[in-house]
């Protein structure tokens, strides 16, 4: 059955079609009658048999009183093996420069959540290594679950997002999903030469609705990325990974868009809608029976606040949180993390062993203590301290040191080889600072050549709990 309406107003990516009587539904799709078959989605329904519809394409070929035709269907995106590789906008058409998706594809309504129980709970956790030093220490990345590298402008989210893909994708037989999220344009083709140079196109799926888009397309995009992950997840039983920068943009969008729908804003001047708008999208990131997806977000920081009511909302569904700070960043300091504030509840022995969390325990409290003896030696100088503070003290340098470490997505750019370290070389080198088990202690930056130095302390001590593979050290 075919519903028919007409256009009664347009106000700008907002268009109300009234019906007859048969109303359409929530998040189905109208097609305009204009020849060009132009795309209405409809956000909800009002009283006299209005519909209130989003202009998914911005397109202004639309006018008042043109026939409105109902599709009976939702978005529907291809997904599977076709897509591998691509690049799609949030309603599944290509922005790579190839042709559409095969017809064969299959199709998936994007806003059709699984009926899933999750149970990955019942599981052993997995540790998956990064490679990362700070991450796999302070926030490690567990098979199933949710980091967020959370941080103002240009303090490096995007670089470490990438590092991540670089690292974990290569290692991984799984699938890589990506979603662009009003980012800027252009590292959409940065993240797609990355890919191509190291042959990661072959299991990476990519979705972009960057700040170019409209905030329809902008919101729409996290969501259709991640009903392509839940297809791996549920009819192929894969392990997704799936990446979103930026996840802060994804509330930006639908607040964009509650204000052109004149909805009265919540007292953090977001829309009102912004917990349930976050939470639905986080709880379809999940793993069940099938599989499993693990994400990494990162999260915008509005004028490097914190505190941000959005910031925090997705914070909330987090399992681990990387601060990235602008005032590390200008120390020089790369990846630019704050150690204090970034945290995890995956940071447990029964996760990642009795030895790491001992660690982590210590390494926390030793860097909150070179916090407050900072401020003192401003005042009185290093030598006034006491022989045990000074050696924290010391200690501390050498840590926030060795958790700083080279990008290999960055060494085109700075012609410094990057460098990928397993947990059990981490392990170790924290372990040599505190309790100088290593001859030569590690003072000296972590370059390339230690690298080789921390392979030998590998092979003298074990790791009980690491249950994933080793990575390869040099490439
Ligand atoms: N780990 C790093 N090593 C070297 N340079 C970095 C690193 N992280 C960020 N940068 C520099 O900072 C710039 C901004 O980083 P980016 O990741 O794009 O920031 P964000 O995504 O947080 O806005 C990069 O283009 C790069 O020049
Ligand atoms: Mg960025």
């Amino acid at each position: 059955m075919i519903n028919l309406g007409y256009v009664v107003s347009i106000k700008n990516l907002v268009v109300r079609v009234q019906f007859d009587d048969q109303l359409p539904s929530v998040h189905e799709v109208l097609e305009v009658d204009n020849g060009f078959k132009t795309i209405l989605l409809v956000d909800h329904l009002e009283k006299n048999n209005v519909a209130l519809c989003l202009n998914i394409r911005s397109d202004r070929r639309i006018e008042k009183n043109m026939k409105v035709i109902s599709t009976g269907k939702s978005i529907q995106i291809p997904v599977g093996d076709l897509t591998i590789g691509r690049v799609l906008d949030a309603v599944g058409h290509p922005l790579d420069g190839q042709p559409e998706v095969d017809q064969s594809a299959p199709r998936k309504d994007i806003f059709q959540i699984p009926e899933k129980k999750n149970d990955f709970s019942s599981t052993t956790p997995e540790i998956l290594e990064t490679g990362i030093k700070v991450i796999d220490f302070f926030t490690p990345f567990v098979k199933g679950r949710k980091i967020g590298i959370i941080g103002g402008a240009g303090v490096g989210k995007t670089v470490l997002t990438m590092e991540l893909i670089n690292n974990i994708a290569q290692n991984d037989s799984g699938l890589a999903f990506f979603a662009g999220i009003g980012e800027r344009i252009r590292e959409g083709h940065e993240l797609w030469n990355t890919l191509k140079e190291n042959d990661l196109l072959r299991n990476t799926c990519m979705f972009f609705g960057q700040m170019n888009e409209n905030p329809v397309q902008r919101s729409l995009v996290g969501v259709s990325a991640v009903a392509g992950a839940e297809y791996f997840r549920d009819q192929q039983h894969k392990d997704v990974l799936f990446f979103a920068d930026n996840m802060y943009r994804f509330v930006q969008a639908n607040n964009e868009l509650s204000t052109i729908l004149d909805q009265i804003p919540n007292q953090g001047g977001y829309q009102s809608a912004v917990f349930s708008d976050v939470k639905t999208l986080q709880d379809r990131l999940s793993s069940n029976q099938n599989g499993s997806i693990t994400s990494v977000q990162t999260i915008y920081v509005p004028a490097d606040d914190l505190s941000d009511p959005a910031v925090q909302i997705i914070q909330h569904e987090l399992d681990g949180t990387l601060v990235l700070s602008r005032k590390v960043a200008e120390q020089g300091i790369r990846p630019a993390v704050d150690l204090n504030l970034s945290t995890s509840s995956l940071l447990t022995p029964d996760i990642v062993g009795e030895r790491h969390y001992k660690l982590s325990v210590e390494v926390m409290s030793l860097l909150r203590k070179y916090d407050s003896l900072k401020s003192i030696i401003a005042i009185i100088g290093e030598s006034e301290l006491s022989p045990v503070d000074r050696s924290d003290y010391a200690k501390a340098k050498k840590l926030i040191k060795n958790f700083t470490q080279n990008m290999n997505v960055m060494e085109k750019h700075l012609g410094v080889p990057g460098e990928i370290y397993t947990r059990e070389q981490t392990l170790s080198s924290i372990e040599a600072i505190l309790y100088g088990t290593d001859s030569n202690p590690v003072s000296e930056p972590p370059q390339a050549s230690n690298t080789e130095k921390s392979k030998d302390d590998s092979q003298q001590q074990s790791s009980k709990k690491s249950g994933s593979k080793s990575k390869p050290q040099d490439k």
